[in-house]
């Protein structure tokens, strides 16, 4: 198996669709920038002109799970060599809305490949993995309401209840096997509470000043 590199600059935000990871992502964002740091912020599946037409069919088109999980690696391996590595290597800080935890709670919880089977494609992403992993934590059942009254499903946001409780459960697996790299935010609480939970440990974790922002 491939080794992991550790980016200590790289930052991923995880969770079920509807956990309301985005208005958090844009605060950090603006946080790091404020405080003087360089920030390229980025999204997956996308983040680049080929990666994104991967993310439409990933999101639309009908697909056996080994396929899904060699175009997230394909769309995976082109934003990573276009965006994430020249960001890293000229001293950015990157910012990712989901990176490979997904696809370990998706197709591997979800959808039931193999998790041996997802390890082989660590090689494709030469086994880069964030410093820093925010998982925004609720129960499916919630998130289920929320995405329902937003919009128009996608081939994910359609799957069943158990579905959405097994990715769940997949993604509390890999926060629990690696307490260093993750950060479980409970976030069936208001958002307020959410943003002063992640405060906390953007604090803890980075050491920034919080009324930098403000200034
Ligand atoms: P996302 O952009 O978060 O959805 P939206 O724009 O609807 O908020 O992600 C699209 C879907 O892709 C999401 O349901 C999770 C899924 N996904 C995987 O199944 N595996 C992966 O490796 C990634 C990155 C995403």
């Amino acid at each position: 198996m491939v080794n992991s590199k550790i980016q200590d600059r790289f930052i991923s935000f995880e969770g079920l669709d509807g956990a309301g990871k985005s208005s958090h992502i844009q605060w950090l964002v603006d946080l790091l920038r404020s405080s003087g740091k360089k920030v390229t912020q980025t999204r997956e599946p996308g983040g680049t002109p080929l990666a994104e037409k991967i993310r439409t069919m990933l999101l639309l088109d009908d697909m056996d799970v080994e396929t899904e999980a060699l175009l997230f690696t394909a769309a995976r391996r082109d934003h990573l060599v276009k965006v994430i590595e020249p960001a890293l290597a000229r001293g950015d800080w990157v910012i990712s809305d989901r990176f490979e935890t997904s696809s370990y709670a998706y197709q591997s919880g979800g959808r039931g490949l193999p998790r041996d089977r997802l390890a082989m494609l660590d090689y494709w992403i030469e086994g880069l993995r964030p410093g820093t992993t925010f998982f925004f934590d609720l129960p499916a059942t919630v998130a289920a309401d929320r995405i329902n009254q937003a919009r128009e499903l996608d081939r994910f946001e359609q799957e069943q209840q158990d579905f959405h409780n097994r990715v769940r459960d997949a993604y509390l697996h890999a926060a629990q096997s690696n307490p260093d790299r993750f950060v479980v935010i409970n976030a069936n609480q208001s958002i307020e509470q959410v943003r002063s939970d992640l405060e906390q440990s953007i604090q803890t974790r980075f050491g920034l000043s919080l009324p930098a922002v403000a200034a």
